[in-house]
């Protein structure tokens, strides 16, 4: 074994402690009140990476939260990778649901629950600790390694995309490694190599100027909500297909080879229903529920509201009615010509009766990684040494959309070597992370270095 693998081995419990310290620091980027928290949790890994006498180290200001960022590159033979990662979190509610507090890690079971424990301070902590076990074993680290974490992803990344345009140079790299998406299972390493893309929007429709008694007016003025119900139910038919109108225009479909790919991996679909508590899935016809998942896109009411939601009955005629409205894109699909193709339709299926406005959040472009990369080789080879199991390749339905920004602007592939699973619970109650896959991961991270300095 390396001096770094077994660095990592008999200094674990002291890399767990950390990593609850930084579980404890309620870092959600949604909520500006959390505004210190935010700053706590980037000077942490700042903390981390000045002790470990790296060439540079700095925290980035932006006009929303901070950016840390390392670099060490003592070679010039050897490849560059960029890691990135993100400290902010999602917010814990709804905290009753929680069986401890969210900020207050437990563990149980071999897992640590708390909120980011696995999305993503647990995972993007991996690479923290590889870097460790070379420099307080007095070695160099194998290759030339960037880090940028930052603190803005559940918001969508907002300063992200100018940052990495204004410091292109600063920034240059062979790779990008990221751990921000999940295995297949328990035990099951994956690599993924496409994740979905993403259009928000938000709608709503408005009737009469004011609410209105339902039995004086009900039956003959427009009701926005059953409006807005109907509206939704136009946005997709019974085989699950969006009715949008060119929604599917740049649609690559999967090639016989990927379908043959997913239908080959482990999945368990009774053990599935199960975990969620459902009698069926539901879908686009045609496709598996991997396929859905994964590589199809999709369309999701994200919330509703209006009218009376409080204790017992009121009898009104809301005058207004909203929704956000959320669809997951895939390759070719563009997030702004979907949100206009959205409001377009949305607009056009509106009776006269009502007044419609269609708001469009954050985007992201969806990302396939090209499968003969040789980073997603070395990859392969440092989760196959660690966990012992041949490597997964599989897309995901998740989102991280700055793999495309890194695509184009840097011109580079990203390596997603996710150590969550599944079932982590991530932005949901009681989200967790293997302490089991947090020690494979630091040592995998590390072996992947070698291997490429090797490669
Ligand atoms: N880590 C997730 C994305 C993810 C999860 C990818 C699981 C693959 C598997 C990330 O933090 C996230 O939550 N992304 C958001 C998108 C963002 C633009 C708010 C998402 O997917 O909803
Ligand atoms: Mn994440
Ligand atoms: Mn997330």
């Amino acid at each position: 074994m390396s001096k770094s693998q077994e660095y990592i081995d008999q200094n674990i419990s002291k890399f767990e402690e950390e990593l609850f310290d930084l579980l404890r620091i309620p870092s959600v980027s949604t909520d500006s009140s959390k505004k210190p928290a935010i700053k706590e949790a980037a000077n942490f890994l700042l903390n981390q990476f000045e002790s470990f006498d790296l060439e540079r180290v700095e925290l980035f200001e932006t006009p929303g939260n901070p950016i840390v960022y390392a670099e060490h590159c003592p070679h010039d033979d050897k490849p560059t990778v960029l890691v990135y990662g993100h400290y902010d979190v999602q917010p814990s509610d709804p905290d009753e649901l929680w069986d401890s507090p969210a900020f207050e890690p437990v563990v149980k079971d071999g897992n640590v629950y708390a909120r980011g424990a696995s999305d993503d301070k647990g995972q993007s902590y991996t690479h923290v600790k590889a870097i460790e076990s070379f420099r307080k074993t007095g070695q160099e680290i194998p290759v030339n390694v960037k880090f940028i974490l930052e603190g803005e992803e559940e918001i969508g990344s907002p300063n992200l995309v100018p940052f990495i345009t204004d410091h292109k140079d600063m920034l240059e790299c062979d790779m990008v490694l990221i751990s921000d998406t999940s295995m297949f299972g328990k035990d099951m390493p994956s690599i993924t190599y496409g994740l979905r893309g993403l259009a928000y929007m938000e709608v709503e429709v408005v009737g009469p100027n004011r609410d209105l008694h339902s039995g004086v007016y009900g039956g003959a003025v427009e009701n926005p909500l059953n409006v807005l119900c109907e509206m939704i139910a136009k946005l997709k038919d019974e085989d699950g297909r969006i009715q949008i109108p060119g929604f599917y225009d740049k649609v690559i479909d999967l090639t016989d080879e990927e379908r043959e790919a997913s239908a080959a991996l482990p999945f368990d679909e009774e053990a599935y229903k199960k975990s969620l508590d459902i009698d069926a899935v539901h879908g686009e016809k045609g496709y598996t529920t991997h396929e859905r998942a994964s590589a199809r896109p999709t369309l999701d009411v994200n919330g509703i509201w209006g009218g009376y939601t409080g204790e017992g009955a009121k009898t009104v005629l809301p005058s207004k009615a909203n929704a956000k409205i959320s669809m997951r894109l895939v390759p070719d699909q563009h997030p702004k010509e979907i949100a206009e193709l959205f409001t377009e339709y949305f607009n056009s299926i509106a009776p006269d009766t009502v007044k419609v406005k269609v708001t469009d959040h954050h985007g992201g472009h969806p990302s396939v990684t090209d499968l003969s990369f040789y980073g997603l080789k070395a990859a392969a080879q440092a989760f196959e040494d660690v966990f012992e199991k041949e490597v997964l390749f599989s897309r995901e339905g998740g989102s991280i959309p700055i793999v495309a920004d890194f695509k184009k602007v840097l011109g580079v592939e990203s390596i997603l070597m996710g150590f969550g699973i599944t079932s982590d619970a991530i932005h949901s109650p009681n989200e967790k992370f293997s302490l089991q896959d947090f020690h494979r991961g630091i040592k995998t991270s590390a072996r992947f270095l070698e291997i490429l300095a090797e490669a």
